[in-house]
């Protein structure tokens, strides 16, 4: 079967998909998106007016921050994850999913009951203290076998399909199921202090468990953030366009280049420490080089549209994908110029990361969840389409204009801050305290806040939107007459 044909899923015999899995995990989406955003805009806040910490230990930034970072990229980010590849999987593969519901109800509780232990812990303070890896190992264990259930789940479906071919989506999700396994399972090797404690000590050293860590940081972006949303991508961009991919050979040459480039870069992360110095230049050459299969994507992407360009007028779902592919390309442009060490001696410790973490975050990473959950809902629930596409107008717009204030606040509080760090006067000594440099930084922090409130809101009016689709009403807009996403359009 053509590559197109693939994309396009389409159905001979009709095949018995597990729905309701991804119904969960569509809503579980939403769900944690919204928490994970409020509690963005909690600690926003509270970096512009530390009022806000409450003095309660439970209600402190610095047990707040993984609580959002974790609810945004592990929930939000993950439940669309596996949403999106459970659905993609069975579709392209015209194959029901491996195990049954007992295996998508068991994935599904099984990866809730993760985030709500990780959360919990950190809000009382339990934590390993590595980014991205707060979790203790009570929590990394029983991920751990949820995650090896998620591979069995998808490489057996895989295995199952009805079509000869594996379409190109489904080779990034596969990586990032893969790769996030190795990870977490290297990451984590701790050993605990006792059967019933909640404290665990890292097998990893010194520089060994910076290096480590970073490996799994930076690959936690490449594999998570960027390898399973580019198989969104992938199927949402073409599905919603009506278009094949631009070119399945590009996309190929992508997935390839895209994984061997990636895992090499971590280092970038550890510029001018203990690391030997070969190794950090390594990951800014890996780090650099990363730049041409990640536009080659973001070309194969955008391009998908060609002879397609006018459905950006009327559809602001497909707005929603598109953007996010720019976003894409915005943030894999900035990552490589922040790796050279020279820049990266101006930008690491400032709100540049910071800036640059959320264009990917929010522009790439949220915006491509929603143009994918816009989709997948109608579709899911047998909805005739979106209850409403002007909420979706709204909802792009509001939530572009937060991103905007978000990301512009941060780059220049960023670059300000690294450069009255590095300022000296005429004797040599430094031009200005630290606390001076944190009070020039606070009116961009209240943008920054504000940007995050616009897309909070955004969020809302989704939600909103969806749980009307849900009930099945449709609300009558003449300028939006063109049925968005309904069914009897290919599978
Ligand atoms: C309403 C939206 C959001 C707001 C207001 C917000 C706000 C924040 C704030 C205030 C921080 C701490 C910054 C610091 O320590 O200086 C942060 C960190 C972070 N956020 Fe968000 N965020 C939002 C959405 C997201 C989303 C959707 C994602 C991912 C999908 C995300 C990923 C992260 C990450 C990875 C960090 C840690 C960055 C680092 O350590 O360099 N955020 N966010
Ligand atoms: C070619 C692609 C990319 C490269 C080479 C790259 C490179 C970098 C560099 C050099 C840093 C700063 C490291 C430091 O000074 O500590 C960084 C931080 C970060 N980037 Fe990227 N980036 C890329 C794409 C992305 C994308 C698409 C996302 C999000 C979806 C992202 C998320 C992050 C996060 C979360 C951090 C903060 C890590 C931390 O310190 O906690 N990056 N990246």
């Amino acid at each position: 079967m053509s590559a197109v044909a693939a994309a396009a899923g389409a159905t001979a015999v009709p095949v018995q998909y597990d729905e309701e899995t991804i119904k969960k995990f569509a809503i579980a989406t939403v769900f944690w998106g919204v928490v994970g955003f409020l509690v963005g805009v909690v600690i926003a806040w509270q970096l512009a007016f530390p009022l806000l910490n409450l003095d309660l230990e439970w209600t402190t930034f610095g047990r707040l921050r993984p609580v959002h970072t974790s609810a945004v990229i592990f929930a939000f980010g993950g439940n669309a994850l596996f949403a999106t590849s459970l659905y993609v999987v069975q579709r392209t593969s015209r194959a029901p999913l491996f195990g049954g519901r007992a295996m998508g109800s068991f994935l599904f509780w099984g990866y809730q009951a993760v985030i709500v232990m990780a959360a919990v812990g950190y809000v009382f303070g339990i934590s390993q203290g590595k980014e991205y890896a707060e979790p203790e190992w009570y929590v990394d264990l029983w991920l751990t076998i949820v995650w090896v259930a998620y591979l069995v789940a998808f490489v057996g479906t895989l295995m199952r399909r009805q079509e000869p071919h594996i379409y190109v989506a489904n080779w990034f999700y596969l990586a990032f199921i893969v790769t996030i396994a190795m990870l977490h399972i290297v990451n984590n090797l701790a050993i605990p202090v006792s059967v019933f404690g909640t404290k665990s000590y890292i097998v990893w050293a010194g520089v060994q468990d910076a290096l480590t860590q970073w490996w799994y940081g930076h690959n936690a972006v490449g594999f998570f953030l960027t390898a399973g949303f580019l198989g969104m991508m992938y199927y949402f961009i073409p599905k919603q366009a009506e278009r094949p991919v631009y070119s399945y050979r590009l996309s190929i040459v992508h997935f390839w280049t895209l994984i061997f480039l990636y895992i090499w870069a971590g280092p970038h992360h550890l510029h001018y420490t203990a690391l030997p110095d070969w190794a950090q230049t390594l990951g800014m050459i890996f780090s650099v080089m990363l730049w041409m299969p990640s536009w080659g994507g973001m070309i194969n992407g955008v391009m998908t549209l060609s002879g397609a360009w006018d459905k950006l007028r009327t559809d602001p779902v497909l707005r929603f994908l598109v953007v996010s592919v720019a976003f894409y390309g915005m943030s894999t442009f900035e990552g490589p110029l922040m790796s050279i060490k020279a820049v990266n001696a101006l930008s690491h410790f400032t709100d540049w990361t910071i800036g640059h973490v959320h264009s990917g975050a929010l522009g790439w990473v949220a915006f491509i969840s929603f143009g994918a959950m816009y989709y997948l809902f109608p579709k899911l629930w047998k909805r005739e389409r979106l209850y409403s596409l002007r909420l979706v107008t709204y909802h792009f717009w509001i939530s572009t204009i937060g991103i905007v204030l978000y990301i512009t606040a941060m780059w220049i509080s960023g670059i300000m801050q690294g450069l009255m760090w590095r300022a000296f006067d005429q004797l040599g000594y430094l031009q200005y305290s630290f606390i001076e440099t944190v009070e020039a930084m606070h009116p961009y922090y209240v943008i920054r806040a504000i940007g995050g409130v616009l897309f909070l809101l955004g969020s809302l009016i989704m939600v909103y939107n969806l749980i009307r689709t849900v009930r099945g009403d449709i609300r009558t807009e003449a300028a939006f007459a063109r049925p968005i996403g309904a069914l009897g359009a290919a599978e």
